[in-house]
């Protein structure tokens, strides 16, 4: 594997010893500017083998996971995925919590009425609400800037969303990251299966009682949980709406 050019703080991972691909040309390009990198899909096809259609069709919310850890590169990997959704003004208002710890897993099980996925998982994802927006605005028009935007486009673009946003009431923030954040979850358990993990998608939690186990500042508000691991249980039949109760 060529790593084209990485910032330090990545080179010194071992997260970049990626298996390589089945063409043994994998790499990781650092975006120009950015600090950022991603990583080409030469690396994601050595890990997934699967059709898109096959890995919706199959993925199914785990209830019980074996305990088995996934790898760190399958996990990186995943978290990319999460990290490449889209988001309304490409704000990405969220910040999840990456929990692999048994003991804080057991301490948040009471707090998920139960559900064995919590303890049985190898990572749960909690994906909190980033409330703050402001500064990820200004995060955003760097970013614009980075990839090269004229300076007046960014300005126009600048005004339009500073203005869209400094309008929401606190709740209409939390919904409008909420609306995010479902997106995000959607590549993770999708993301999941195509890595050859699985997943189960969870709303049965206390919000509350999350962010006080874990400690989360105040602007982080838990949505949505992913357990995420190898499964232990069956896949039950799948059922959904027939094609005419759902398109008209
Ligand atoms: C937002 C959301 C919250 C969910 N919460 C839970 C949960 O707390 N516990 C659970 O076992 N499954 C949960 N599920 C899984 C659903 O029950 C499951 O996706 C649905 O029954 C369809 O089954 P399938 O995902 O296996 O196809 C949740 C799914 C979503 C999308």
């Amino acid at each position: 594997m060529r790593i084209m050019h990485c910032p330090g703080i990545w080179q010194k991972r071992p997260i970049l010893n990626f298996r390589e691909g089945k063409t043994g040309q994998s790499h990781i390009f650092l975006i120009p500017k950015t600090n950022d990198y991603h990583i080409s899909a030469l690396v994601l096809r050595g890990f997934c083998e699967m059709e898109f259609k096959d890995i919706v069709m199959q993925r199914y919310a785990t209830k019980q996971f074996d305990g088995r850890m996934i790898d760190e590169q399958a996990l990186f990997l995943l978290l990319d995925i999460i990290r490449y959704s889209p988001s309304a003004f490409n704000l990405q208002p969220w910040k999840i919590k990456v929990i692999s710890a048994s003991r804080i897993k057991a301490s948040l099980r009471p707090h998920a009425n139960d559900q064995p996925q919590i303890t049985t998982c190898s990572h749960l994802l909690v994906f909190c609400a980033n409330t703050e927006l402001e500064p990820l605005i200004d995060k955003v028009l760097w970013g614009m800037e980075q990839s090269g935007m004229p300076k007046e486009m960014v300005g126009q673009y600048a005004g339009m969303i500073k203005g869209y946003i400094g309008s929401m009431t606190p709740e209409q923030r939390m919904g409008f990251a909420r609306e995010q954040i479902y997106i995000a979850l959607g590549n993770a358990v999708n993301g999941a299966k195509s890595l050859g993990f699985d997943s189960c998608p969870m709303g049965g939690f206390d919000p509350v009682a999350f962010a006080e186990v874990l400690f989360l500042p105040e602007e982080y508000v838990p949505v949505v949980l992913c357990a995420i691991g190898y499964a232990a249980d069956q896949p039950p039949a799948k059922w959904r709406l027939p094609r005419e109760d759902v398109f008209f």
